[in-house]
């Protein structure tokens, strides 16, 4: 169903590190033709110049559109270094405002991350929360990276992933949880068309009771 230019519909689709909301809410979007955000790359972008001695806040204060498409954002040292900015309430509260006008935009939006069901978009018209098996996460993280070229062992990449979910989990300031009303689609026995097909039937169901 294309999306209706009167409608603003917002799928917020939350979930632990390499547990497929990616490319879940890719698929919902493209489906049913709503924009995506894939909130992770603001806290990565911030990292990525945190990295390079920039102050975190300022970074995402000053967060520029061109940043979020360098290349660079999807290595493991850009991504722990996002989960170490994401505890800090000063950056959240400046990437606040993006995804909330982001979720305003006419036709629908998806957005991903870890608190949009709960902070962002706590009245969202769809909450999906997609989890897995960490040693699944991290065995799919793992032939990600090694695909990419990355010299890395797979224990490595379990550690730092479990790292990261206690980190995410942990923090003050709009941890990662699924929200009350969210529907779990836990991935770690499905293939990536069954999660896809998955997140579609629930959208459709969604737009239903809403539409007719
Ligand atoms: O989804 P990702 O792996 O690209 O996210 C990188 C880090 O950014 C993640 O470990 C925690 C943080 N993050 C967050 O705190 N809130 C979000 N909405 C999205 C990401």
């Amino acid at each position: 169903m294309p999306a209706r230019d009167n409608m603003c519909f917002v799928i917020a689709i939350d979930g632990p590190a390499a547990a497929g909301k990616g490319t879940v809410a890719k698929t919902v979007s493209n489906h049913f033709g709503f924009a995506y955000l894939d909130t992770g790359l603001l806290y990565r972008a911030v990292a990525a110049k945190t990295l390079l001695g920039e102050d975190p806040v300022k970074a995402a204060e000053r967060l520029d559109l061109e940043t979020l498409n360098n290349s660079n954002l999807r290595s493991a040292e850009v991504a722990n270094a996002a989960s170490k900015v994401a505890g800090i309430p000063e950056v959240r509260a400046a990437l606040f405002h993006f995804q909330k006008r982001f979720a305003q935009r006419p036709g629908g939006a998806v957005l991903d991350g870890r608190d949009i069901g709960t902070a962002i978009c706590p009245d969202a018209d769809l909450k999906l929360f997609v989890t897995a098996a960490s040693e699944v996460r991290a065995k799919r993280r793992f032939e990600e990276l090694r695909e990419n070229g990355a010299f890395i062992d797979y224990e490595k990449v379990l550690t730092d992933l479990k790292a990261r979910d206690a980190r995410d989990m942990s923090r003050q300031d709009a941890p990662l949880v699924a929200a009350n009303d969210a529907k779990i689609i836990d991935t770690s026995d499905l293939t990536i068309e069954q999660s896809n097909e998955r997140a579609v039937k629930l959208t459709q169901m969604a737009l239903d009771d809403l539409y007719q």
